[in-house]
């Protein structure tokens, strides 16, 4: 395996269209980095200027700290799972596999071995003389990634490689990728549209938006500490509560005051700035209080019962068109049409500048 760098790369399309800007992202030998973003942001563009099928038109592209930015894909020796994987059909499972070995005209026992040591990895070992017919869509798809596999390539490179399977069949062969992953220490690049699969499956998440890097991190320091509003609201579900608001420091120290709620205390965090700002709450860091000492009163407007817990969806008093979300015990006491005190943990409150967004404690 290799380690995997973009240095500065960006990518214009020929009809201007931007789909990546400035971009530095090293991934470690055997790590699993996920690019994470919404549609159109650039992933698959990023995968693919690694794989070879599309050229930056700025920066450079290293494996194994060697140059490849100028080197034709098949001799970058990385292997991709595309979503929409194909396999041959009139073809075994065993030739699905063997086939672009036999192709590279490997011996045929160093091919055996090959298939041999995947099927036992992916769990196919049962299915080797079956056809892809003859499948469900999980077992399809780890075929697709044991043909990756018996390459043994130096980097893995994988499309939205789950997102063709029911979600049930989506979590399994999830964890079953990250146990292949560890198995193998292999270095991947995955590729996901899904927040949630991106923390769980991430040695490290770069969370991506218009081609531009936002953050690249742990999935945990993501999650407690997004650099910006963009990653605030895109990592986490149900996703952060955010208000729009003036910060200010006086005498009496920081508060920070917007339409939906104020706070004098606990504000304290941030070196003295004033001026617009944007106060984020995790749904989870909201608690319910009397009203006299809340940060906001909010009346309730839907409960959702999410299994272990409730998810509650209310309307700030002060402001109609400030809607908050809170997470809290599947027993906590509200019902709907009530008007409730909510107080947020003052350990847990990010603030973000209110014009470039961001992170400022
Ligand atoms: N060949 C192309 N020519 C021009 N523009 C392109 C081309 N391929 C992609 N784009 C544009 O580049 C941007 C990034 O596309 P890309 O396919 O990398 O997004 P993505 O993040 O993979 O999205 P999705 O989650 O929908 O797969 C989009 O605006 C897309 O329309
Ligand atoms: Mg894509």
């Amino acid at each position: 395996m290799a380690s995997v760098t973009l240095e500065n790369v960006g990518k214009t399309y020929p009809n201007g269209q931007v789909a990546a800007r400035d971009m530095d992202l090293a991934i470690q030998d055997g790590e699993l980095v996920v690019l994470v973003g919404p549609s159109g942001c650039g992933k698959s563009t990023t995968l693919r200027m690694v794989a070879g099928l599309e050229t930056p038109t700025a920066g450079r592209i290293l494996i194994g700290g060697k140059d490849v930015t100028a080197t034709p894909p098949q001799d970058r020796d990385i292997a991709m799972v595309f979503q929409t994987y194909a396999l041959y059909p009139h073809k075994t499972v065993r030739d699905n596999l063997a086939f672009g070995l036999r192709m590279r005209r490997l011996a045929a026992d160093e091919i055996g071995r090959r298939v041999r040591e995947a099927a036992r990895t992916l769990g196919l070992e049962e299915l080797l003389d079956r056809k892809p017919a003859q499948l469900s869509g999980g077992q399809r798809q780890r075929v697709a990634l044991g043909r990756a596999i018996v390459r043994e390539p130096k980097a893995f490179l994988l499309d939205e490689p789950l997102s063709n399977l029911d979600a049930k069949l989506r979590l399994q062969t999830r964890a079953e990728l990250a146990r292949i992953h560890k198995q193998l220490g292999a270095t991947m690049l995955y590729v996901t549209h899904d927040q949630e699969e991106a923390m769980t499956l991430g040695d490290r998440v770069a969370v991506l938006e218009d081609g531009r890097l936002q953050q690249v991190a742990s999935p945990a320091e993501v999650y407690r500490r997004p650099a910006n509003v963009f990653v605030a609201g895109f990592i986490g579900s149900p996703a952060m509560n955010l208000f729009r608001g003036l910060l200010q420091t006086d005498d009496e120290g920081p508060r920070f005051e917007s339409s939906g709620c104020t706070l004098t205390s606990g504000v304290g965090t941030i070196p003295g700035r004033s001026g617009p700002a944007i106060l984020g709450v995790r749904p989870p860091d909201i608690e319910l209080c009397d009203r006299e000492s809340a940060d906001l009163s909010a009346r309730v407007e839907v409960i959702e019962l999410l299994g272990s817990a409730i998810l509650v969806h209310l309307r700030a008093t002060a402001a109609e068109e400030q809607t908050i979300r809170a997470v809290g015990p599947e027993d906590w006491e509200v019902a709907e049409d009530e008007v409730i005190g909510v107080r947020f943990n003052r350990e847990r409150l990010h603030f973000f500048d209110g014009d470039g967004g961001r992170r400022l404690n």
